[in-house]
């Protein structure tokens, strides 16, 4: 069996983002059960926001393939995102919806969400760790009929989570990121042996 490769995707740019930090801890721990895990920038494949007249006069863009594309060549994805509104931010909302719009060769529009595992998680300064917005992105997802794993990370409190060595400090908070890195492994690896 190949080696199982997540691929983990930050719903932010901002400079000093808590949920990139997140994402690079998120990264860690896959590095360490021994997957291939790569982190991308959404900094790297702008897109503009979604317009179906844009679409029906210049098709779907060249980003939108190119970031279906790198999902396409990873077995798992954790998207790690902040809570906008109770929701996800129009970064990320606008990169899914995008990337549901892409046909590639044989593949039907969101094959790609369909034959992988996806995996959420979000940092918040505030007590519920931007849970509502997981609870919206797994409808979403859902929708896409994406394979989301049950197990989650809503870090609360996420400028005071971390240790001098950049590791979550709180048990809780490092158990729900093992259960989900564990979980998704698990999960990538039964759709690769049944696909
Ligand atoms: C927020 N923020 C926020 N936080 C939260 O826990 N629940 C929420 O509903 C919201 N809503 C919200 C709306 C908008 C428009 C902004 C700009 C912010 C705060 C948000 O979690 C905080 O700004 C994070 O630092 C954003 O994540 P990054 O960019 O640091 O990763």
């Amino acid at each position: 069996m190949p080696t199982v490769k997540i691929l983990v995707i930050p719903g932010s740019l901002r400079t000093g983002s808590i949920n990139a930090r997140l994402a690079a801890a998120v990264a860690k721990e896959f590095a360490l059960a021994g997957v291939d895990v790569t982190r991308l920038s959404l900094a790297d494949y702008p897109l503009p926001i979604y317009d179906g007249d844009l679409e029906a006069k210049s098709g779907v863009p060249k980003n939108a393939l190119n970031l279906k594309r790198m999902l396409g060549a990873h077995h798992g994805v954790v998207f790690v995102t902040p809570e906008y509104n109770s929701s996800l931010p129009p970064l990320l909302k606008n990169a899914i919806d995008w990337i549901t719009r892409v046909e590639d060769g044989n593949e039907t529009q969101g094959q790609v969400f369909r034959e992988r595992a996806f995996a959420m998680a979000s940092a918040s300064e505030g007590k519920l760790g931007g849970s509502r917005c997981l609870a919206a992105l797994r409808l979403i997802l859902s929708g896409c009929r994406a394979t989301v794993i049950p197990n989650q990370l809503a870090l609360s409190f996420a400028d005071q989570a971390y240790d001098e060595r950049e590791r979550l400090k709180h048990k809780a908070d490092s158990d729900a990121l093992r259960g989900m890195v564990t979980q998704l492994i698990d999960v990538a690896q039964q759709m690769t042996r049944g696909a």
